[in-house]
């Protein structure tokens, strides 16, 4: 069980905003919150094996969090709970967070509106400066290889630059990105999903998305130890 205390360090580190940092039994934790949206379960699939790669860091670990659905008649939630998977997220997950990984279906190019509509609904954050100086990386699942993942995932990085984060992405050092003939990008994580989204992850889509949550983690880990 995990509680959140405010500590001296985190509060310099950041300047602005106090921080809180999770503790558990095993001392204090670096928090890496994964954000996401997902209608059909392949992005959500993606937001698991970047936990895997979180937790994979000493000193880290990883918070699942999801966002609700909207619709052009109501702009807040239907019901305060969803139904199955991780809970919402609130801007309170956000502020206590040590870094941040979004993920988000394609949509005609660009990220999820469901999504969207939550990180624009963050402008207290931004005054605040709640999340700058925090590392961030982003991830995607589409249809087709080539149906615009590049495009969302630079997409969903703007917002993230405007609350000061510091994007993480994917190199080449990682052998599954050159060996890669499904998703897998430099710019973050993602999966093809195919025309019914009936297709598992593959080995190196797998592989790719534990590498973005091993990253942000690591960097996370070091940021919180200056
Ligand atoms: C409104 C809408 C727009 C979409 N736009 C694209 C697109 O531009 N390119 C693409 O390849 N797939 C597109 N798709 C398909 C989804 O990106 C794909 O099914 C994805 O894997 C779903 O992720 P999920 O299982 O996490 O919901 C779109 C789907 C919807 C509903």
């Amino acid at each position: 069980m995990a509680t959140y205390f405010e500590t001296p360090t985190a509060r310099t580190r950041m300047g602005t905003a106090p921080r809180l940092r999770v503790a558990t039994w095993e001392g204090f934790m670096t928090e890496v919150l994964v954000l996401y949206y997902s209608r059909k379960g392949s992005t959500a699939e993606l937001a698991r094996q970047v936990c895997r790669g979180i937790e994979s860091v000493p000193g880290a670990v990883a918070k699942l969090r999801t966002v609700p659905p909207v619709s052009a008649e109501s702009e807040g939630p239907a019901k305060p709970v969803p139904a199955s998977g991780p809970p919402y997220a609130t801007l309170e997950d956000l502020r206590q967070a040590d870094g941040l990984i979004l993920g988000s279906p394609t949509r005609f190019g660009n990220m999820a509106a469901p999504l969207k509509y939550f990180l624009d609904c963050t402008s207290s954050l931004w005054v605040s400066g709640g999340l700058a100086g925090k590392p961030a990386g982003v991830f995607t699942s589409t249809q087709t290889i080539h149906g615009g993942q590049e495009a969302t995932l630079l997409s969903m990085m703007l917002p993230l630059l405007h609350h000061g984060m510091y994007l993480v992405g994917l190199p080449y050092t990682e052998r599954a990105l050159n060996e890669t003939a499904a998703g897998g990008t430099p710019y973050g994580a993602s999966h093809v999903a195919g025309p019914l989204d009936e297709v598992a992850l593959t080995d190196h889509e797998r592989a790719l998305a534990q590498a973005l949550g091993k990253r942000v983690a690591t960097l996370a880990v070091r940021l919180g130890q200056t």
